[in-house]
């Protein structure tokens, strides 16, 4: 009989894949750096809070992975993701209660500064008469809220932000996270809003320098990256509570992918979301339900984030209480 991982794939051929994919990628610089960090976030965490229990930490993971053509990068193939999804449910999910590893995409959309004017430093600011410089009247408000809200959270070690740009990084430090949060048991969560490259040039096979256009059309082949939720699920975080994300254009298609990836990667919930909708409306699928959870359109400055994640929080305090259900 034919072991396979759920995914249509044989269980061998899927370890090798993900074995080799991890063998050929570049070191992380700073590996030591972060494991030291991670190590002391959930250390401190793990100390009974108010309810005399460790606190719930979700890794919410956010923007899109690249793909680097060159090993000395001059160009890279980049997946879609603002990263607003991630920044939004970080604010949200601190704001439950829950400390949060905030794996991004550098430059991508930041927890707090989502109302804030795309260059703060240069829009926020005036200087007086004086030379000095003073936050502008009409920012001061969302500015000093954003400072405030985002040195509170770091200071009561309820966030921790790690970035990323490329494909070998995220699923490096995603595997770390993973591994560093298996003390947590079922207090722990995974919300995989990173938009993860699909397809990938290996370290090994990729040119060193800058491809030189004089030679003519570009024949490039990409490999497949392993899907590392079956992993994620099954070695890194077996207890962890996982929500896994499914972004289509067609909508006809949209719930049965996400039905099948809830299957196939045996996640506890899939949120489903259309591109040119993703802000207004998602749908949750769980192995009995598709609940739509929409953005509160009768109020200002709401999101679609804050219903989404009052579902969660209310979904992951039952499989505390029975992980086998
Ligand atoms: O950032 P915004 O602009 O606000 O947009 C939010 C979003 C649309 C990016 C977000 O809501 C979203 O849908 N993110 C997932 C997009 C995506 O990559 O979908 P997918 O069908 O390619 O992947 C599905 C899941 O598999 C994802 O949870 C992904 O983390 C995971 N995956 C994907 C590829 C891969 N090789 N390994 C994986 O584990």
């Amino acid at each position: 009989m034919d072991v396979t991982s759920g995914i249509g794939v044989p269980q061998e051929t899927l370890d090798a894949e993900i074995k080799s994919f991890f063998e050929s990628a570049p070191p992380l610089k700073n590996r030591d750096h972060i494991c030291e960090k991670l190590k002391e976030f959930i250390d401190r965490n793990l100390l009974p809070s108010g309810n005399g229990n460790a606190r719930r930490v979700v890794c919410v993971t956010s923007g899109g992975t690249t793909v680097p053509l060159e090993r000395r990068c001059v160009r890279h193939i980049d997946n879609f993701s603002s990263g607003h999804r991630g920044a939004a449910s970080t604010e949200h999910f601190i704001k439950a209660g829950y400390a949060v590893i905030f794996l991004h995409r550098r430059r991508t959309y930041q927890p707090y500064c989502r109302s804030l004017p795309e260059d703060p430093l240069l829009e926020c600011f005036e200087v007086t008469d004086e030379s000095n410089i003073q936050v502008r009247q009409s920012d001061s408000e969302a500015l000093t809220r954003a400072i405030t809200e985002h040195h509170a959270a770091v200071a009561e070690n309820l966030l921790l932000k790690l970035p990323f740009n490329t494909i070998f990084e995220y699923l490096q430090m995603l595997q770390m996270i993973a591994i560093s949060m298996t003390s947590l048991g079922a207090q722990a969560m995974f919300y995989l809003a990173a938009a993860v490259s699909d397809f990938y040039v290996p370290w090994t096979s990729m040119a060193e320098h800058k491809i030189q256009s004089a030679s003519g059309p570009l024949d490039i082949r990409l490999v497949q990256v392993p899907k590392m939720l079956s992993v994620l699920r099954k070695v890194w975080a077996p207890m962890a509570y996982c929500i896994s994300f499914k972004l289509e254009t067609d909508t006809k298609i949209l719930l049965e992918k996400a039905d099948m990836a809830l299957k196939k990667y045996k996640m506890h919930m899939v949120v489903a979301n259309e591109l040119s909708t993703r802000k207004e409306e998602v749908v949750v699928v769980t192995s009995n339900e598709k609940i739509s959870v929409c953005r509160d359109k009768t109020q200002v400055g709401t999101d679609v984030e804050n219903p989404l994640i009052r579902l969660i929080v209310e979904r992951h305090s039952a499989y505390i209480e029975n992980p086998d259900l």
